[in-house]
Parts: C-alpha cells; sequence; structure tokens
C-alpha cells in the first residue's frame, strides 16, 4: 500500500514514450500541499513541455491522456500552468486500509531490491566519557538502521569505536605516573576515568602554554586591522567603497572573535594548573608529557609487550562504562569492531596503494593525491605511524569483502566531512566503485546560548547525566498525571518518557542542522515531541478501552472503512501514507520525515475525534470501521516511534 509508489509507477508507463529516463520527473509528483486540489501532484509537464517544446499545459493533458490511473484514482485534473492533480479513489483507500488493519507491516511492502547495508553509529572514542555529542550519532543511527531493515534490507550495524589511540597513551602513561592503587583496585573505571582526565589536562596545559603567545600575537595584529579598518570606514565616502569595508571588517572581526574564544580556551587550561600549588608542581615535573603520551600510544601500536597487556587490562574496563548508556539507551549493535580491529592490516592498506600508483612519497609520508583536493590523504606518517584514515581504508575493504556491504553508513559529526569526502574518494580510487558509501552527518548540539551545548563550568555535557536529568524531569511528569500509579509504573512511564523524548528531540530535527537542547521543549505535552506521541497512543488506547472492543476480534471480522465525514477521508489518506513516508526517509536518511509525518498523523486524528463519536456513532458498522481507524492509528505511531527506537506506553 503505497499510493505514491504506484502513481509513479503509472506515470513512468505513460511516459515512455516521452522519455528514455523519467526518474527526475517522477520525483517531481508529489502529495499535495493543498488537500482541496488533491491527494497528490504531479508537475513534471513543465519541464518536459520545455523539453519538448509543448506548452506545458498541452503537454499535461497528452500525459494525462496517456495515464491509465483506473481504480488507484477517480480524479485526475490539469490545473493552472499544467500542473496535474490527483485524487486517490476512495474504494482504493479503504481497500488499502483493510489490508493494512490486517497485516503486522501495516501494509507497507518490503523493497523488491534488497541491498545490505553496514550501518557505523555511535562509535565513540573508549576511555574518554560519552558526552551530549555522541547522543546524535546514536540515535540516528540506530533509527536509521531500524528503518532501513523494516522497509527489508539487509542490516548490520557496527560500533566502530575508537579503541586505540591516543588516550591509551594517555592512560597509560597515567598509570604508569599517577596511580592510585588503593582507588583501581577497589574501582577500576573511575580511577582509569580520572587518570584519563588528569593526564589530558596536563598535556593540555603544555600545549597551551605553547600556543598562548602566538594567538596573543595574533588577537594584537587582528584587533590593529580592525581599528585601521574603522578608521578607513568612517573616512569612506564612496557607497560601493563602504560596503567593501564593511564586508571586510566583518570577517576579520569573526576571525578576531574566534581568536578570542581560542584564547579564553587556552588561558583556562593554564588557570586551572597555574592557581593548584598542587598541580602546577606537578606540571613542570611533566614538561615532556606531549611527546611522552604519543610514545606510550606509538609503543602499544607496535606491540610493546606492557603497554598491550595495560590496554588489554584496561579496554574491559572502559566498556562497561559505555555499555551502561547503551542499555539505558536500549541501544545494542551487531558488531563493535573498532579501530584496534584492523590494526594488523593497514600495512597491507598502504603497500597496496602504492603498489596499484595510488599513493606515493611525499616528504617521508605515504600520500594519496586526488584532483579535487588541495592536500593529500595522508595514510602513513612519516615516522611510520598509521593514521585515522588509514583505518577507515581497511575498514571500508573488511566491510564489503567480509560483509558483502552493497552500502556503508558513515553517522558521524558534520565537522568530519573532509576526511570522509577524501576516504569515499580515495576507495573508489582503490575500486570501490560500485557501493554506495555516505557520510550521514549531523550538527551540532547547542545550549541556549547558541553555542555548543555545555556546562555551566564550560565542561562538555556527560551522556549519562543527561539521561538522568530527563528522566527525573519525565517522573516528575508522571508522578503528576498519575498519581495513583504504582512506583514501579511510574518508573517505567518515567524511563519510556524521558528516555523517547531525548532521542525524538534529536531526531525531529532535520539531521543536517544544529539544535538547541532543551529538557522543557522536549518533554512538552503538545508540538511534535515523543511525549505528545506517546501521550496521544494512550488516549487511544483508553477511548478504545472505554468502548469495550476487544482490538483482535475486531481485526479478526474487519468491516469495511466508511467516510461518513470528510475528516475520515483525510485520517485514511494520511494513514495511506505511512509506507511513503518511509521510503522518504531512505532518501537521504532523514529521521525528521518520519517524525513529522507521525505528528501530523496525530493532529488528524485528533480532528478526527472532534468531530467523530466512536462509541456513540450512529450504526454499528461505522462504530467499527472507526474503532478500525483508532487501531491504525495507534499502531501507526507504535511502529513509527519503536522505528525511532522509542517506546510506548499503554495508559499514561
Ligand atoms: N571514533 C570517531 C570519533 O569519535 C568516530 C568514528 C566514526 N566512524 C568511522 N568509520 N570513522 O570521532
Amino acid at each position: 500500500m503505497n499510493a505514491l509508489a504506484e502513481i509513479r509507477t503509472r506515470f513512468a508507463d505513460a511516459l515512455v514514450s516521452l522519455v528514455d529516463d523519467p526518474t527526475e520527473l517522477l520525483g517531481m509528483i508529489r502529495p499535495a500541499k493543498d488537500a482541496t486540489f488533491g491527494d497528490y501532484q504531479a508537475n513534471l509537464a513543465m519541464p518536459l513541455g520545455k523539453k519538448l517544446g509543448k506548452p506545458p499545459r498541452d503537454m499535461a493533458t497528452e500525459i494525462v491522456e496517456k495515464l491509465a490511473v483506473d481504480g488507484l484514482c477517480s480524479n485526475v485534473d490539469v490545473a493552472g500552468p499544467g500542473f496535474i492533480n490527483l485524487k486517490l479513489d476512495d474504494e482504493w483507500l479503504k481497500g488499502s486500509l483493510s489490508a493494512a488493519l490486517v497485516d503486522e507491516r501495516l501494509g507497507v511492502s518490503k523493497v523488491a531490491d534488497p541491498k545490505t547495508y553496514v550501518v557505523d553509529f555511535s562509535s565513540p572514542n573508549v576511555a574518554k566519557p560519552m558526552h551530549v555529542g555522541h547522543i546524535r550519532s546514536t540515535v540516528i543511527g540506530d533509527a536509521i538502521s531500524k528503518i532501513l531493515s523494516f522497509a527489508g534490507h539487509k542490516v548490520i550495524t557496527d560500533n566502530h569505536v575508537g579503541d586505540w589511540g591516543t588516550q591509551f597513551g594517555m592512560i597509560i602513561y597515567g598509570y604508569k605516573h599517577f596511580l592510585d592503587a588503593a582507588a583501581y583496585e577497589k574501582d577500576p573505571v573511575t580511577e582509569l576515568g580520572r587518570l584519563y582526565k588528569f593526564v589530558r589536562q596536563l598535556v593540555d596545559y603544555h600545549a597551551a602554554k605553547g600556543k598562548v603567545d602566538d594567538v596573543a600575537d595574533k588577537i594584537i595584529e587582528l584587533s590593529g586591522q580592525v581599528a585601521a579598518l574603522k578608521e578607513k570606514q568612517a573616512a569612506a565616502t564612496e557607497k560601493a567603497e563602504t560596503k567593501k569595508i564593511k564586508k571586510e571588517l566583518s570577517a576579520v572581526t569573526k576571525r578576531l572573535d574566534s581568536q578570542k574564544e581560542t584564547g579564553d580556551g587556552l588561558k583556562a587550561k593554564i588557570d586551572a594548573i597555574e592557581s593548584n600549588p598542587d598541580l602546577i608542581g606537578i606540571a613542570n615535573a611533566h614538561p615532556e608529557i606531549g611527546q611522552q603520551v604519543l610514545l606510550e600510544t606509538a609503543k602499544l601500536h607496535e606491540g610493546d609487550k606492557e603497554n598491550k597487556e595495560l590496554w588489554t587490562e584496561f579496554l574491559p574496563y572502559c566498556w562497561e562504562d559505555m555499555r551502561k548508556i547503551y542499555r539505558r539507551l536500549n541501544i545494542e549493535h551487531d558488531h563493535e569492531l573498532g579501530e584496534s580491529f584492523y590494526h594488523d592490516m593497514l600495512g597491507d592498506v598502504v603497500s597496496d596503494f602504492e603498489a596499484k600508483g595510488f599513493a606515493r612519497t611525499s616528504d617521508g609520508a605515504v600520500c594519496v593525491f586526488m584532483d579535487d583536493y588541495e592536500t593529500p590523504m595522508i595514510i602513513r606518517k612519516k615516522d611510520g605511524a598509521f593514521l585515522y584514515s588509514t583505518t577507515d581504508l581497511a575498514t571500508i575493504k573488511y566491510r564489503v569483502d567480509h560483509f558483502g556491504a552493497d552500502a556503508a553508513l558513515c553517522v558521524v559529526d558534520h565537522r568530519q566531512h573532509e576526511h570522509f569526502d577524501k576516504l569515499f574518494d580515495a576507495a573508489r580510487l582503490w575500486g570501490y566503485k560500485d557501493i554506495e558509501l555516505t557520510h550521514v552527518s549531523f550538527g551540532t548540539v547547542l545550549g541556549d546560548d547558541g553555542k555548543p551545548f555545555k556546562t555551566r563550568s564550560g565542561d562538555t555535557v556527560g551522556l549519562e547525566s543527561l539521561l538522568d536529568e530527563a528522566e527525573s524531569r519525565a517522573l516528575a511528569i508522571a508522578v503528576e498525571q498519575n498519581p495513583d500509579l504504582s512506583e514501579e509504573q511510574q518508573k517505567h512511564i518515567a524511563t519510556t518518557v524521558g528516555i523517547g523524548a531525548l532521542k525524538y528531540a534529536d531526531l525531529s530535527q532535520n539531521r543536517g542542522s544544529d539544535y538547541k537542547f532543551s529538557y522543557d521543549k522536549m518533554l512538552a505535552t503538545r508540538g511534535n515531541t515523543a511525549t505528545y506521541l506517546q501521550f496521544s497512543y494512550a488516549r487511544v488506547q483508553g477511548i478504545i478501552r472505554k468502548t469495550g472492543a476487544d482490538m483482535a476480534k475486531v481485526r479478526a471480522n474487519p468491516v469495511p472503512f466508511e467516510f461518513a465525514t470528510d475528516i475520515e477521508r483525510e485520517l485514511a489518506v494520511k494513514l495511506a501514507r505511512f509506507g511513503e513516508t518511509i521510503d522518504e526517509v531512505l532518501v537521504e536518511y532523514k529521521p525528521n520525515l518520519l517524525c513529522g509525518y507521525l505528528f501530523d498523523l496525530t493532529q488528524v486524528f485528533f480532528q478526527f475525534l472532534e468531530k467523530c463519536s466512536v462509541k456513540d456513532a450512529e450504526t454499528e458498522s461505522l462504530k467499527q470501521s472507526r474503532l478500525q481507524f483508532c487501531d491504525l492509528m495507534s499502531r501507526t505511531v507504535e511502529r513509527g516511534l519503536g522505528l525511532l527506537g522509542i517506546g510506548v506506553i499503554e495508559q499514561m
């Protein structure tokens, strides 16, 4: 039951004699924005008319004459300059709702050509506490995986954790110099976390000291430029000149502000150490800590016995912390092949690139030069070390060779876009031309001030505290709304609502944009929130309960759907769009389209409830038809939220 797909097929048939490849034109058939014109609108007569040299209205009429939509559409009109408006046939609609009612998949068919997708998501660097930035990759990747799999594809989820990087050099260095043995004995996870933070702080301190003077110089220089430009601006008389200066001034001011911000950041790192007499002593005693950490990391990579043993000892502790978060988010991966998994393959990657002539040595480093980029992609450093890119190349190879991937999606922060652009081009050069390689990127989570979300003290916000807060706020709502429920039930609601709100707040945003984090907004019982949808779902369950109907029985003896009012038809059209929405989401991997759909559906449903009584419907068959609507609506919301990784509650 996918009206849009069906309409597109019919159009494809009609266009056969007119164009070779109708794909682009078919994309111009869309759900109508204004229902008064019909349910779908095709805007393809304009471009096609232009191409074939025919007036668009005539073109539209010609297409409509060729179009065979009997049984699917009851009305096809040509309007305005050549829009084709289509109205679904009521009997077709009713038939598809009836089919959906008795189908566990709600009438959504599986794709005809299933593919194998590897979805790489969450992928944090272990040993560093997970923070707010990780929530996006985790929930977006999980939702995309679930939706792909519902659509009928084979999906392999992989957590490409960073378990091999400098953070281990830091912990190893910390372990060797600053270990509190008793604390480690008692609670290794916490002690390792402390060591990481501590060493990191010292490394940052020395790095900041090295940079702060440069930044100060830049600030002086840029301030000078700003002052000079301001003078020039005041003296300028011509409009064009003023405009030019203004533009320049704004660019320089931006650079100045960014340098100031960097400078403040560096100063804060320095102050944190220098204001503490104990710390400054330690920092001074470890002046080379930055290099030492790199050395420990290199030793680990080279297979140094002691470091490898320490790494093996630490890794499970690091995982323990992350598992806690995944359990709370109810997220699992099929595989957790971290960077370390690929380490032994990296030498071969580099030699293969060299042997095939795709990489050459430049300044001692092995580089892949590609036309579209100013700088090459380095796959082995001068000192012999491999890079993130080398690992990612090995990863692509493994995903194709081992998993038979047709597509690999990497759900990663937009700031890594250059890495992925280069990586995918290099992989294509290497021979992986036929697989889809996509960086599913996303924007930053912002605080109220529009800057990256931080705690009051300027630290990144830990994921754990985020979950705690969302749940405790949801609990307050649950207690207020359901004072009579048992404590256990209230807690269950709090978890489902709190975690659901957090996930949905993220998923309902266009993933490319930054979004502002707000507990109040995400837990609002009105508007496009999980909380609203969960409440609505529970309300429908309440309505069904009140009629005393047993839905299993209703489904076993269905009646034909009735459109006694316009709103019932409108609801039918909305319900019928579930499958189409799934397709739309997968075009550009945008779960927000599913959120938008569920929200629209729910709003139409409440209009239906306002206008149509279920319990007191005029006839028994109408009552049952309306009950069937309630059933489809609640199952669609349940399934839709489920695909987003969010649960529902029967009563709240
Ligand atoms: N661990 C990386 C980070 O935190 C993300 C890895 C994403 N996946 C990949 N194949 N590169 O930045």
